[in-house]
């Protein structure tokens, strides 16, 4: 008798759609393909404990007669291409025929749909690839898509599902995401009933961008054009000063997809080099347009990866596209310089440059940060290197305090806005990389009290990997029971006055979320949530001589941003002032 022998259909499904569906994130970013394909103008998703639970997608477009939905979750069938020379040139979001098969191989799935002009709807169900039925049914026109107990009987791939909270981040990028590729279509993004997002149809140029970068940053981006050889560029970056110490707000988006490409993010950073400080990064979006015969879309399983023909053309665009913005802001300011102001700040960046990053990991403890160990993605660099970033604290006189949240003080330069918890935060993000860099883990005190946390069965058969990271930054914690642990000790300044369950649970979380992540990335990532979390807060009185050793802390450590990369002070100079007043 052979050995090899084919698989039932349902098992090899499963493994098929490993491809397609690894979180509930995934199934999200699939259903709204298909909802956008469809010609949907509102599209609704609502989850239910981060979508392990459920997930549903409603539409209001062209819906499915029986005939097809019953051939919708059979794999390999497709209503988007037809022949070889459709796939050559892929107009369509979806085009693989493999996203609900797969889907509908590792849940419980029901697709209810009404075509327009029919009367009555369908609906087609089936459970992990099984048990496929076909119903009469009646609905409003469009379809819903409902996914239920995702990867229910494949534990395998079930333990590997987040928190709850983490899922739904994932899901709200990609809702978010959609609205910024699609204005247009009216999102809504409901969790457990509540409405967590809804996009605003009708907004025009970069305040398309506001669900990925907010609104208070895109009022003051640059606006990139571009076409050249058939590829049109278009979208928005920021200029240099408003960098960030991490590369994650960048999206590009290829004839309205979203997709991750070196090629055009080595574009754009190239643009940037000599604007920038190093380890810094901007923000922004571009839409690229091309032929949809001049790219393959049809490289990655996701989807997200695409393979253009003409590299050196789309290179070359989005580079001198974006340079060119970027040389326009220059002599838009030199030119101011010549008759009033002078933006020192903005000048300085000329003479600056990218080095690549650099980190080393080596065996015995987790980190190695001993050494020359850098930490990737550096986040006391970002932000203008002038007088206003290094010495403004050394002659302040402080005037008070301003919603009990910014610290207000005079310096030659005008009136100084010092942001106060993300002051204190890159102060002791700093002592604390200090302190690893020297001693390689972090001084830890023992609590009188030990505290108790709940952190559920399944991550306590992930204890192993987290114990030695977090005995790195000075957390000792002991199992206690099957589903709670015991907190020892932790640095010694968590212990003044902080919560330390939520710091605790929060850095267990980050560890466990983020099991892929590159280790020194990691740590920064935990040492900013410690930083984050012990730092004065927002709406917090201060004394008059707290204010003062926080500024001399400052201006002693040369801080300029927070671990997160925004920058701790403001400065509104006299010259600004003067032209608010017209006396100027
Ligand atoms: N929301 C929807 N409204 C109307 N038709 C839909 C909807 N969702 C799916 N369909 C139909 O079901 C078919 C199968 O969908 P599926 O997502 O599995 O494949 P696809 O979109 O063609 O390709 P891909 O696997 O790349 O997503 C689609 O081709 C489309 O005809
Ligand atoms: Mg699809």
């Amino acid at each position: 008798m052979s050995r090899i022998h084919i698989l039932p259909p349902h098992i090899a499904n499963q493994i098929a759609a490993g491809e397609v569906v690894e979180r509930p994130a995934s199934i999200v970013k699939e259903l709204i393909e298909n909802s956008i394909d469809a010609g949907a103008r509102r599209i609704t998703v609502d989850v239910e404990d981060g979508g392990k639970q459920l997930i549903r997608v409603t539409d209001d477009g062209t819906g499915m007669g029986k005939a097809d939905l019953e051939l919708a979750v059979e794999r390999h069938a497709t209503s988007k291409i037809s022949d070889e020379a459709d796939l050559a040139s892929i107009v369509s979001l979806g085009f693989r025929g493999e996203a609900l098969p797969s889907i509908g191989a590792v849940s419980r799935l029901s697709i209810t749909s009404r075509l327009s002009g029919e009367l009555g709807g369908w609906q087609v169900r089936m459970a992990f690839g099984r048990d496929k039925e076909v119903m009469a049914i009646g609905c409003s026109q469009g379809t819903t898509v409902e996914v239920e107990d995702l990867f229910g009987e494949i534990p395998a791939r079930r333990r590997f599902l987040k928190r709850r909270q983490t899922e739904l981040g994932h899901i709200s990028q990609i809702v978010r995401t959609f609205a910024v590729a699609f204005p247009e279509v009216l999102f809504i993004l409901r969790s457990d009933g509540r409405v967590l997002f809804c996009s605003r149809p009708g907004r025009q140029g970069a305040e398309c961008l506001w669900p990925l970068l907010g609104d208070q940053i895109i009022s003051h981006m640059l606006s990139i054009e571009g076409s050249s050889e058939g590829i049109r560029v278009s979208g928005y970056v920021t200029p240099p000063e408003e960098a960030r110490a991490s590369p994650k707000a960048f999206y590009f988006f290829l004839n309205r997809r979203p997709i991750g490409s070196r090629l055009l993010w080595k574009a754009v950073m190239e643009a940037f080099r000599g604007y920038m400080v190093r380890n810094s990064f901007p923000i922004g979006a571009l839409f690229l347009d091309v032929e949809p015969d001049q790219v393959d879309v049809n490289v990655h399983p996701t989807k997200r990866e695409v393979h253009f023909y003409y590299t050196d053309a789309v290179y070359r665009l989005v580079y001198h596209s974006i340079h060119r913005a970027l040389k326009g802001l220059e002599a838009g300011v030199l030119l101011r310089e010549d008759h009033s102001e002078k933006d020192e700040s903005l000048l300085s960046y000329r003479q600056a440059e990218i080095p690549p990053e650099a980190c080393q990991v080596s065996e015995g403890l987790p980190f190695d940060l001993s050494e020359k160990g850098h930490m990737a993605g550096e986040v006391s660099a970002p932000g203008p290197v002038s007088r206003e970033q290094h010495d403004i604290c050394k002659d302040l006189r402080i005037l008070g305090q301003l919603a009990e949240s910014y610290i207000l003080a005079e310096s030659p330069e005008g009136l100084v806005l010092i942001d106060q918890h993300a002051a204190h935060e890159a102060l002791i993000f700093k002592r604390l990389k200090q302190q690893l860099e020297q001693a390689n883990v972090l001084a830890t005190q023992p609590l009188a009290f030990p505290e108790v946390l709940d952190i559920g069965p399944e991550d306590i058969s992930r204890l192993p990997e987290v114990c030695p990271i977090l005995n790195q930054i000075g957390v000792v914690i002991e199992l206690f029971g099957d589903s709670q642990v015991i907190v020892r000790s932790v640095p010694e300044f968590v212990v003044s006055g902080q919560d330390i369950k939520t710091v605790v649970t929060d850095l267990i979380d980050r560890i466990l979320d983020l099991p892929h992540q590159e280790p020194m990335a990691l740590i920064h990532d935990l040492l900013a949530s410690m930083a984050c979390h012990s730092a004065i807060k927002a709406n917090h009185r201060l004394e008059l001589q707290e204010i003062e050793a926080l500024i001399e802390d400052i201006s002693f450590e040369g801080v300029t941003h927070c671990p997160h990369g925004r920058p701790i002070l403001q400065v509104l100079g006299f010259r600004e002032i003067e032209r608010r007043f017209g006396r100027n």
